[in-house]
């Protein structure tokens, strides 16, 4: 059976993003496949959380993993940081991951605009940690979003220089995957770019926002004045609006609302009250679930325990084999 892994960072509530370009399939591939799903606590470690921060943060994505529907009996979760055997295959695969390379990734030029004042070396090798995240389960498929696509080419690289190095067929080539025809890119509110944490207040839906939020952030979204003439290519803000409706809403909801822009008798408002109403139909059923694990102690040590004996179980084995390959042998 194939195996497939994958991760979400440990930096706060999860969003429509997270959901809908990474969550709902590892929701369908844990019945079909070797799953891992991790929480990248290690990754987040990049920007200095307090120790109080980063424990909350890893509860809050566990919590919502379980919520979304990963089921720890169908699927291995567990925290990045539990299976030391990670860090090991990092410090493996950083010897030939080079300083060229890993300068031009997309994400690493994006962070050092965003954040000049802690360019750290964990960000320039934040590929790096990925692929050891993915190659220590020897994965095959990894299900992400489409802003992920450059660090799945970098893991492939990674593995097939090691295999090369060591002249050694042992690293299988991990791909992105979605059960959608293309990887997901969901927009964010604010009329520009992703939908993402990060990327300043009121641009996410988080799974865990209550009705009330969800529609003040929707009506609140960036909208232009209109089209101005009929069928028009629409502008980059309102396609954002579509794009959030083809994952919350029905197809005759969309046909309708689509007929109306080409007709230039849309009404934004209109259009923003269906779609939040859609958004919030969509994320109850996630909201109340949240609410019930949270306050289960018991069952979210015993998802973390069992989860990190499984994923080392299967990390260790790799961890044995690369030592062997590298020539880390005994006497
Ligand atoms: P992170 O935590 O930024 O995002 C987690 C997942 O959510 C997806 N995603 C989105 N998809 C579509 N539209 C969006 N607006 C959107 N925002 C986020 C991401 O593509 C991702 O799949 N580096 C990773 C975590 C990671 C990982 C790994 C993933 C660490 N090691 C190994 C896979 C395999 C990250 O920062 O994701």
């Amino acid at each position: 059976m194939e195996t497939v892994v994958s991760g979400i960072r440990s930096t706060g509530n999860l969003h429509l993003g997270n959901y809908y370009g990474a969550i709902q399939n590892f929701v369908k591939m844990q019945h079909e496949y070797n799953c891992f799903f991790f929480i990248a606590d290690l990754h987040s470690l990049t920007t200095h959380p307090t120790p109080a921060n980063l424990h909350n943060n890893v509860k809050t994505v566990l919590v919502e993993y379980l919520a979304t529907g990963i089921d720890p009996e169908q699927a291995t979760i567990y925290m990045q940081s539990d299976v030391p055997e990670t860090s090991e295959l990092y410090l493996y695969l950083n010897m030939n991951a080079y300083l060229g390379e890993l300068e031009r990734s997309t994400s690493f030029k994006d962070k050092v605009r965003a954040q000049p004042e802690n360019v750290n070396a964990g960000l320039l090798t934040y590929p790096v940690l990925m692929t050891a995240d993915i190659l220590l389960h020897r994965a095959t498929k990894v299900p992400v979003g489409k802003d992920q696509e450059q660090h799945l080419e970098m893991a492939r690289t990674f593995g097939n220089r090691f295999n090369r190095l060591y002249n050694h067929d042992y690293f299988p080539e991990p791909y992105a995957f979605s059960f959608s025809k293309n990887l997901v890119k969901i927009p964010g509110l604010d009329g520009k770019g992703k939908m993402g944490k990060s990327e300043g207040e009121g641009n996410a839906i988080f799974l865990s926002d209550s009705p009330e939020a969800i529609r003040k952030k929707v009506m609140r979204a960036v909208t232009d004045s209109g089209p101005a003439t009929e069928n028009q290519t629409k502008p980059e803000e309102i396609q954002n609006l579509f794009d959030l409706m083809k994952v919350v809403s029905t197809p005759d909801t969309i046909m309708h609302f689509d007929e109306l822009y080409n007709k230039m008798q849309i009404r934004y408002g209109d259009l923003k009250k269906q779609l939040a109403e859609d958004v919030i139909i969509a994320t109850t059923p996630i909201r109340e679930r949240i609410n019930d694990i949270a306050n289960n102690a018991e069952y979210l040590r015993k998802v973390a325990q069992q989860g990190a004996e499984k994923a080392r179980e299967s990390a260790s084995k790799t961890i044995k084999e690369v030592r062997e390959i590298i020539g880390f042998r005994s006497f």
